[in-house]
């Protein structure tokens, strides 16, 4: 049996986390698995039951799953509270709360979606990299922050990007140890020209480095990776960078893909994971049952192969969303003349229609 706990959030986090436990059902069934599923609310929801965007119990039931899953946390509602009680700082306590350093954000084109991509398809055709992002330290966490008064006038806003040796190696290992079973080729993202925390960055990947040496190394200025980014995606196999240079450039990258709306994530740490699609709460379309749960659904596949090893399972759901997609079905963020508008539900339907032993 394997308890897993999902928390749907705001916005349509609520809907794409649907179409996420019909496919985790419909796994069940499939395989004839026991997947117990327990229910929590955490960020804008939280707060206007609670007063807190995440409860102690909540993040202790999710520490006592196996897996758990997040739909999306935000919303204008919230924009103006007290950053302490934002709906955001669920999502920061949890991910602190489970321990998941480690993100990671494949990027893959579909290949029935290569025309969905703003760049030509000569450049987008083909492209598969994993974005391997620092989840709990660095600029989201380091201490020393706040706004603050200046005699005389005015306010200065502080944020301190901290990284320690630990935790770079930490990342680091697990960026070698990924493309070992892929490309043999890591990628490290930072800005080791202007700031301290980057250079000793640098350094430590470095080090780490000569525990692997059948595995290529290179180093990228944030800026310049932002450009090859779009210049010649083909050329990456895994990126690891810190939680910040990691959050802007996978939104990047999800434009390869076509939309924000297909990339799903893990994040993995040594006793917790904790599974997300990339895409936000998307408030503009909450409600209306125009989400692509696809990144939902994907982040359940990426669950069934990190929490519970259960490859065949991730293949089935992985080979259900190509079909759809070859099928020519599509929500409205990925949707073109002559292919078939579809709801976010839909989708869900369509795709645990096609999962098969
Ligand atoms: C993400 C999101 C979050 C982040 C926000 C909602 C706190 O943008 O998961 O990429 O910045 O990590
Ligand atoms: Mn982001």
């Amino acid at each position: 049996m394997y308890k897993i706990c999902v928390f749907p959030g705001d916005g349509i986090g609520v809907e794409v986390s649907e179409q996420a436990v019909k496919i985790i059902r419909k796994l069940g069934e499939v395989y004839h698995l026991v997947f117990e599923i327990d229910e929590a609310l955490i960020g804008g929801v939280a707060v206007d039951r609670w007063g807190v965007p995440m409860t102690p119990e909540v993040l202790k039931l999710a520490q006592g799953s196996d897996a758990v899953f997040l739909g999306a946390v935000g919303g204008p509602k919230w924009d103006s509270l007290d950053s302490s009680i934002r709906p955001e700082r669920a999502l920061l306590e949890l991910r602190k709360g489970l321990q998941v350093f480690a993100n990671l954000r494949p990027v893959r084109m579909f290949p029935s979606l290569v025309g969905n991509s703003p760049l030509k398809e000569e450049i987008v055709r083909g492209v598969d990299f994993l974005i391997l992002r620092e989840l709990i330290g660095g600029i989201y966490f380091g201490d020393m922050r706040g706004i603050e008064d200046i005699p005389g006038g005015g306010q200065k806003g502080i944020n301190t990007e901290v990284y320690t040796t630990g935790e770079v190696d930490r990342i680091a290992r697990k960026a070698f140890e990924f493309a070992r079973r892929r490309k043999k080729k890591v990628t490290s993202v930072d800005k080791a020209n202007i700031l301290e925390s980057s250079q000793l960055w640098r350094k430590v990947v470095t080090d780490v480095h000569r525990s692997y040496p059948d595995i290529q190394l290179e180093h990228r200025y944030v800026d310049d990776c932002a450009m090859q980014l779009i210049r010649d995606p083909k050329q990456f196999d895994v990126i690891v960078t810190t939680n910040m240079f990691g959050d802007i450039l996978s939104d990047e990258s999800a434009m390869l893909t076509g939309s924000i709306g297909m990339l799903p994530s893990a994040s993995l740490g040594d006793h917790h994971a904790l599974y997300e699609p990339v895409h936000g709460s998307a408030p503009d379309i909450a409600g209306q049952n125009k989400g692509n749960p696809i990144a939902a659904i994907l982040s359940v596949a990426m669950m069934m192969e990190y929490s519970f090893h259960l490859l065949e399972l991730t293949q089935a759901v992985e080979r259900a969303v190509e079909q759809t997609l070859a099928d020519g079905y599509r929500t409205a963020d990925i949707y073109q003349p002559g292919m078939c508008a579809v709801s976010c539900s839909e989708m869900g339907d369509l795709v645990a229609s096609k999962i098969k032993a």
